[in-house]
Order: C-alpha cells, then sequence, then structure tokens
C-alpha cells in the first residue's frame, strides 16, 4: 500500500497544499494567494479566517488534482505544517473566533512599544537577549501581543478573564484542523515558539521573566512541542476526507527549508527567498549568541532528540520588492518577468535600490528607516531598475554572510537556495558574485513544504523517513542530491568595488 504525507505551507502572500510520495516526490500541490491588508503605511494585517480559508481551498484543490491522478486520499498518512512566523493571533477561547486581524511580522506599528521596552533595561535592545537569543524589535509576536492588549479593549479583557488563546499562525491552523471550540488543541512547536520573545531558549519553555517583561498571562499560550511529534488529529466538517489523519510534523517555514535541505551537519546554511529571505546556518546542540546582528533561534527538534540551533540573517523584503515592482510600480506585469528584464543589462549602471519598505532587518536591525533608490541617471532604465531590486537581496545576504562568518567562525563554503526568487537563473548568477562563493540550488525547490513532510513522516516512521531521525539524517548526507551551482564570474576587485557601492547606499539611507 502506498504512502503519502501532506504538507500545509502558509507563506506570508499565499497559501499552498503540498503531496509527497513515501520516497519525498513531490506528486501535486495548490497553491492560492490571500488578502493582505494594509490600514497605514507600516502596518500589515491578516484576517486569520482567510488564511484558514485560503489553507482549505488548497488542501481541497490538491485532493482534488491527487485523485483525478488515480490516487486514494485514505494512503495519505499524516500531515505536516509549515507557516509563516512571528505573526499574533489572538482568538477567543469560547466563540473559536479571532478577536482581532492578525498582525503580520513585518508590520512595524510597534515601534513606539518597542523604544518604551527598551528603555525599562539597562541592556536596552538586548534586554532579553540571554534568554530568548532576540533582541527586542517590532518584528516578533511578543511585541504585537502587547500592543494588541494597549490598543483593544477587546483583546485585553479576554486575556484578563483568562477567555483569550494566542498563537503564531502554526497554532491557529492546528487549533482549528483539530476541531476548534469543540476541542482543537492549543499547541506550537519549538521553532515557532522560538520566535515569539516568550521562550527560553535552552529550557524550550515559556520564560516566566519574558512573559512578565510583556505583561502576558501563561494561559493563553499553546503548549510547547518538539518539531515531530503528534500535535492532534484532524476533526473538522470541511475536511471530512480527512477526517482522523495525523498532524505530526509543525516547523516555521524557514527551519522547514533548513531541514528539506537537509541541513543537518553544524555548519551547513541555507538562505531561502520568499517575501522575505532567510538564512538559517546550523550550529548544532550549541547555542551561539550573536555578536554581529544576527538571531539566535532554534533549527529544529525531532523527538527524543536534542535541539539544534541556528544562527539566523533576516531580510524583511525579498519577494516583495519584485511584488512592489508589479503591483505599485506596473513595471512588470509577472514576477516572473523581472528575470528578463534584469538580464537585458550586464550592470545595474550604478543604480542601487535599498528594499527597506518596513525597515531594515539583519545585520542592521533598523526598523524606522525606508527604502531608497540611489544613483539614478538619465541613462537608467527599468531594467537597471529590475537588476537593482533582485540585487538588494542579494547584497543583504551578503552582509548577513560576514555576520555569519564572523559569529560562527566557520566560514561557508557553499549555500544552498530555495524559495521563489531562487528559481531566477540571473538573480542566482547574481547572488554568487555578489558573495564570491558557490550557491547550490536543487532541482525541487519546494523546500519548506518539504520539510514539514520530513518532520511528519519522520515520527510516523514512512518510506524514505523510517528509522527515526538520526538514520535519515544519516542516509540524506551520504546520498548525492542533485543541485545546480551557480558560480562567481567576477573577480574579488569588481566585487569589492560593487559591494561599495551597497554599503554607500545602506549609509545614505540611514540618514533618512
Ligand atoms: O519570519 C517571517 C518568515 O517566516 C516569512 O517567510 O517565506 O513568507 O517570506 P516568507
Amino acid at each position: 500500500m502506498p504512502s503519502f504525507i501532506g504538507a500545509i505551507d502558509n507563506g506570508t502572500t499565499s497559501s499552498r497544499f503540498l503531496i509527497f510520495d513515501e520516497n519525498g516526490n513531490l506528486v501535486i500541490g495548490h497553491q492560492l494567494e490571500y488578502r493582505q491588508i494594509f490600514p497605514h503605511p507600516g502596518w500589515v494585517e491578516q484576517d486569520p479566517m482567510d488564511i484558514l480559508g485560503s489553507v482549505f481551498t488548497c488542501i481541497e484543490g490538491a485532493l482534488r488534482k491527487f485523485e483525478l491522478q488515480g490516487n486514494d486520499v485514505k494512503d495519505l498518512r499524516g500531515i505536516g505544517i509549515t507557516n509563516q512566523r512571528e505573526t499574533a493571533v489572538v482568538w477567543d477561547r469560547t466563540t473559536g473566533r479571532p478577536l482581532h486581524n492578525a498582525i503580520v511580522w513585518s508590520d512595524t506599528r510597534t515601534q513606539d512599544v518597542v523604544t518604551r521596552l527598551c528603555e525599562t533595561s539597562e541592556k536596552g535592545v538586548d534586554a532579553l537577549k540571554d534568554i530568548c537569543g532576540l533582541p527586542l524589535t517590532t518584528y516578533f509576536s511578543a511585541v504585537k501581543l502587547r500592543w494588541l492588549l494597549e490598543h483593544s479593549s477587546e483583546v485585553k479583557e479576554a486575556h484578563d478573564n483568562g477567555n483569550m488563546m494566542f498563537g503564531t499562525v502554526d497554532s491557529w491552523l492546528i487549533y482549528n484542523l483539530t476541531g476548534g471550540k469543540e476541542g482543537g488543541v492549543h499547541v506550537t512547536d519549538v521553532t515557532n515558539a522560538s520566535r515569539t520573545m516568550l521562550m527560553d531558549i535552552k529550557t524550550l519553555k515559556w520564560s516566566e521573566e519574558c512573559l512578565k517583561f510583556f505583561g502576558v498571562n501563561a494561559d493563553i499560550l499553546p503548549e510547547i512541542k518538539p518539531s515531530s511529534t503528534h500535535f492532534g488529529k484532524i476533526q473538522h466538517p470541511t475536511l471530512d476526507r480527512l477526517q482522523d489523519v495525523p498532524i505530526t510534523g509543525c516547523l516555521g517555514d524557514q527551519h522547514a527549508a533548513l531541514v528539506g535541505q537537509h541541513c543537518f551537519q553544524v555548519g551547513e546554511a541555507k538562505n531561502t527567498y520568499g517575501t522575505g529571505c532567510f538564512m538559517l546556518f546550523n550550529t548544532g546542540t550549541k547555542i551561539t549568541p550573536s555578536n554581529n546582528g544576527l538571531l539566535t533561534t532554534v533549527g529544529y527538534q525531532f523527538e527524543g532528540e536534542p535541539a539544534a540551533y541556528a544562527l539566523e540573517g533576516s531580510i524583511a523584503a525579498a519577494g516583495s520588492a519584485v511584488k512592489w515592482l508589479r503591483d505599485n510600480l506596473g513595471v512588470i506585469r509577472t514576477a516572473e518577468e523581472i528575470n528578463d528584464l534584469a538580464a537585458h543589462v550586464d550592470s545595474n549602471g550604478g543604480v542601487v535600490f535599498v528594499t527597506a519598505f518596513s525597515g531594515l532587518f539583519a545585520p542592521y536591525w533598523k526598523p524606522d528607516v525606508r527604502g531608497s533608490i540611489v544613483g539614478i541617471s538619465q541613462h537608467t532604465t527599468k531594467h537597471h531598475l529590475a537588476r537593482a531590486t533582485l540585487e538588494a537581496t542579494c547584497f543583504q545576504t551578503r552582509a548577513i554572510l560576514d555576520a555569519m562568518n564572523a559569529d560562527s567562525g566557520l566560514p561557508l563554503k557553499t549555500l544552498r537556495v530555495d524559495g521563489g526568487l531562487s528559481n531566477s537563473d540571473t538573480c542566482m548568477q547574481l547572488q554568487a558574485n555578489i558573495l564570491g562563493l558557490e550557491v547550490a540550488r536543487p532541482l525541487m525547490r519546494e523546500s519548506t513544504a518539504l520539510g514539514a513532510a520530513t518532520a511528519a513522516g519522520v515520527h510516523l516512521g514512512v518510506g524514505i523517513w523510517k528509522g527515526g531521525f538520526k538514520a535519515f539524517a544519516e542516509r540524506a548526507h551520504k546520498a548525492k542530491e542533485v543541485l545546480e551551482i551557480f558560480n562567481p564570474k567576477i573577480n574579488d576587485e569588481e566585487r569589492a568595488k560593487e559591494y561599495e557601492l551597497w554599503q554607500m547606499a545602506i549609509d545614505a539611507t540611514m540618514q533618512f
């Protein structure tokens, strides 16, 4: 009897449901963009019901195609979940309904909250860094939660009355998929919990000190579990064909990509070019603090195994900058068109685009700066702008890589890539040129979904995932993966000159 594993992947702008066979091959999938709400400049919200609805539609769509291929839904053994991280959802314990729109990770409305909280500690932005591995910025869930408690009387009342549930998107989805107000489970995994600023990354438990710091009651929080374990069973009338299918994997999307790219060895790293772009570097069971503007985070935890940690460099805008060219400027009609436009010229013509739409994340951490385009002349065309848009993520990746090498003391030799923009050959060649490093792209680039399916499959002991995590990791390490390699095509002098322009553009942007 064949076995399949399904993966729900809720990204920032779209959801998908992908089905993998027992050899980890992608069989079929369905994807849907959903509504983004921008009430004010810098504010980004999503309706939690839209997120849920998009997931249901994707599941239905994928199952239909799966059956049309002659497969049987009964052979779906389990489900893994992977999701945009940090986005904060609050809902009513009694009705199961959201108490507010979700505040998305890239939302910067909490700047005043952050400034005020920084002033309460001698350590400023590093007030909780020793406990949770993260600096105080607008990015993480707890500051969004604090803002909600201060600005929504409905949320505050539910919180104070013990009638509120809080979670990142994984928690919201699992709660609903397992029955919602009719007994849905309230859980999360260590990777998602490590992005809230409320978890102690050493004990992998909620930290009383952090809860006190943010003024948050413990009863609103989900139970923290490993990334690969039994989370609950599907119990939802809309998904009657998946009734009782277990959810056995859950990771934040960037952590899932680390697993999906098989970065199980210390010193292996991946960079995922999605709405934002996120590099994670496996530091093993060692917690490595950063002195260079990176985050310390939980990489993954398989049941019965110690957690593996990672250093992370986060870029707030990558694919979203391409979307901006498409939706706001109309320079391209489809995201894919940027590839040809950028390839039309062999340099950026002196144009540098700092895509700080919602501040600059790693390694700069300047939430209040805004984007800039510098070096424009009458010679500048949309081709240069397209190229500068792709280069923006590549340059910031270079800044992150320098920080990663300094923090880890283990210079990276190969950067594994995945995510939407990694499909662009032009972008990946630019990345190799800018880093002066080999860039390796797998043939199957749905790494986040594969990571979630892997976590689910290892727990169930299905197919290639049989025999537990260690055995699988060893097999994955030995197996020769097929990767496309992009080697640098410019020399060190040219590289240094280009990067200098980026640094000048960053300095200029910081002046605003
Ligand atoms: O931290 C935010 C991140 O998880 C979002 O991922 O793929 O939607 O850019 P993505």
